[in-house]
């Protein structure tokens, strides 16, 4: 199957996912990594992997609708089987959706619906809560809101701050994500309304 990676940042999950890869047996490849900005570790992760690159940039375009409908041609040129959000810091659009909406993941660093948005695990820790997570999801039009692929849960511990908790769900949130990206494609899916099977 053909994976294309959208990062904004670090890259840590786009590597576990580069890591894989590298095993042919997994059943996919990154053929592609795309980001919304240059001069992000994510992208030298993909020149070090020797996987082409692109950058959309939503300053380059006129208006929104114009950068969504360059990055959905960006992302179909490589033919991709899954789009992967992994710290992709931009919400697409309806052209983006209307091309991939189907198979379109995101992970997001904290058990959904709670804390959606970009500062997840501040969020937990400022609220309280004991466990958190993260969580891998069929993206809809919506910030944080599709169907619900896996969730791993996370101790928060008294002593925690935002790094130390957000560095511990990152790494269940790697296992995850190459765990069922790998399931999703040896096996498909099916989306029915917020349900999603995996035969
Ligand atoms: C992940 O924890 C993701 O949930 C959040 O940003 C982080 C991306 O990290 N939105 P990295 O760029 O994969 O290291």
């Amino acid at each position: 199957a053909r994976l294309v990676v959208l990062v904004s940042g670090s890259g840590s999950n786009l590597q576990a996912l580069l890591d894989a890869t590298a095993d042919p047996g997994y059943g996919a490849r990154v053929v592609a990594v795309g980001a919304d900005r240059d001069g992000i570790a994510g992208l030298d992760r993909a020149a070090v992997a020797g996987v082409p690159a692109f950058v959309e940039r939503l300053t380059d375009h006129p208006t929104r609708e114009d950068w969504d409908k360059a990055l959905t041609a960006r992302v179909a040129e490589h033919e991709p089987d899954l789009v992967i959000s992994a710290g992709f810091l931009k919400l697409v659009g309806p052209h983006f959706l209307a091309a991939f909406g189907d198979r379109y993941l995101n992970t997001h660093n904290t058990l959904l619906p709670a804390f959606p948005g970009i500062h997840g695990p501040r969020d937990a820790l400022a609220y309280g809560v004991k466990v958190t997570g993260a969580t891998l999801f069929f993206v809809d039009a919506g910030m944080d809101t599709g169907p619900i692929v896996a969730q791993v849960a996370v101790p928060v511990l008294d002593d925690d701050d935002e790094e130390t908790l957000t560095e511990r769900i990152k790494s269940a949130e790697r296992r995850q994500l190459v765990e069922q990206v790998g399931r999703l494609v040896r096996e498909g899916w099916t989306i029915t309304g917020r349900k999603v099977t995996v035969p």
